[in-house]
């Protein structure tokens, strides 16, 4: 690891917009889209679960949240093994009961979800009025009032992650790893929409570096997202909220939804967090804002990326 370990307190300095960002007005400003975004979650409501649902029921019904997105790990320690598993009360359906909540669920899948029934959160999604997983990888393209399209491309990544080839309980052994690489590279070429924006589970890049890198994404991953313009890549896996930007892709990880893990000191331009937490995120036609907020409610950072040519 690089760096040292910060307590959670004294992370907090590092809280200052960094990377020439600038801070978004408290204001909204015009049509907008608005939506949340949590992941590595479910535990029963325990490891402030629950305090972090409720607090971003509150910030969903400020913003009008139009929907959720939940970036993978959404039942540990196994996943789920059936769509009848009470889990699916206890994790998900009597945690997140604000009614701002109530919206689309738009769901990918973490390594926890492939130890248990992946096929049974996809058909979860035809008993839920929410819960949207309608295949391991995806995409949705949402349009703002004023006719901005912004594309989302939702990822399975535990198949590339090579430490899953020795980790069986891992059920992600011979996956087709080629295919969605290809398919992302179609679906990015031949996307019209001004804003391009990729989920994953599985980070390429943290504040951390090196450890916790991947390698095996970025391998894949980066030359696409860096060649048709993908504006951010978000991701869970990590239990923290960071924010790094590499040749002008910028990686959010927002993988605080319950247990949290220690982060390194953020370097200059860059922001870690261990507070338990979830992120708001805001799209119009020229900018692109986002805010982390922790399980106190309060907001630890806010960025916002331009539009590229
Ligand atoms: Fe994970």
């Amino acid at each position: 690891m690089i760096g040292s370990t910060l307590s959670r307190r004294s992370l907090l300095l590092g809280a200052a917009p960094a990377m020439g960002l600038v801070t978004l007005p408290a204001q909204a400003r015009g049509p907008s889209l608005d939506f949340v975004v949590i992941g590595d979650w479910g535990r029963d409501g325990q490891s402030r679960q629950r305090e972090v649902a409720q607090r971003m029921g509150g910030s969903a019904a400020a913003i009008g949240s139009r929907f959720v997105i939940s970036v993978g790990d959404n039942f540990y320690e196994d996943g789920v093994g059936s769509v009848a598993d009470p889990q699916w009360q206890s994790s998900f359906e009597r945690i997140y009961t604000d009614p701002a909540l109530m919206t689309p669920w738009h769901v990918i899948l973490g390594n926890h979800d492939y130890q248990g029934d992946v096929a049974a959160q996809i058909a979860y999604s035809t008993t839920s009025q929410r819960w949207s997983l309608p295949a391991p990888y995806y995409t949705r393209t949402e349009t703002l009032a004023d006719g901005t399209s912004v594309a989302f491309f939702f990822l399975d990544t535990s198949r590339y992650i090579l430490e899953y080839l020795r980790r069986p309980k891992v059920r992600v052994r011979g996956q087709d790893k080629q295919a969605q690489i290809d398919w992302l590279e179609r679906a990015l070429a031949t996307s019209t929409a001004a804003w391009k924006i990729v989920v994953g589970h599985h980070q390429l890049y943290t504040v951390t570096g090196q450890e916790h890198d991947y390698p095996e994404m970025i391998g894949p991953f980066k030359p696409l997202l860096d060649r048709y313009g993908v504006h951010a890549y978000i991701n869970g896996h990590e239990h923290n909220l960071e924010h790094i930007a590499v040749d002008g892709v910028h990686y959010i990880t927002c993988g605080a939804g319950s247990a949290t893990s220690p982060v390194v000191a953020p370097p200059p331009g860059q922001f870690a967090s261990d507070h338990h937490g979830f992120m708001t995120m805001r799209l119009e036609a020229e900018g692109l804002g986002f805010s982390f907020i922790d399980d106190a409610g309060v907001t630890l950072y806010q960025a916002a990326i331009p539009r590229r040519a």
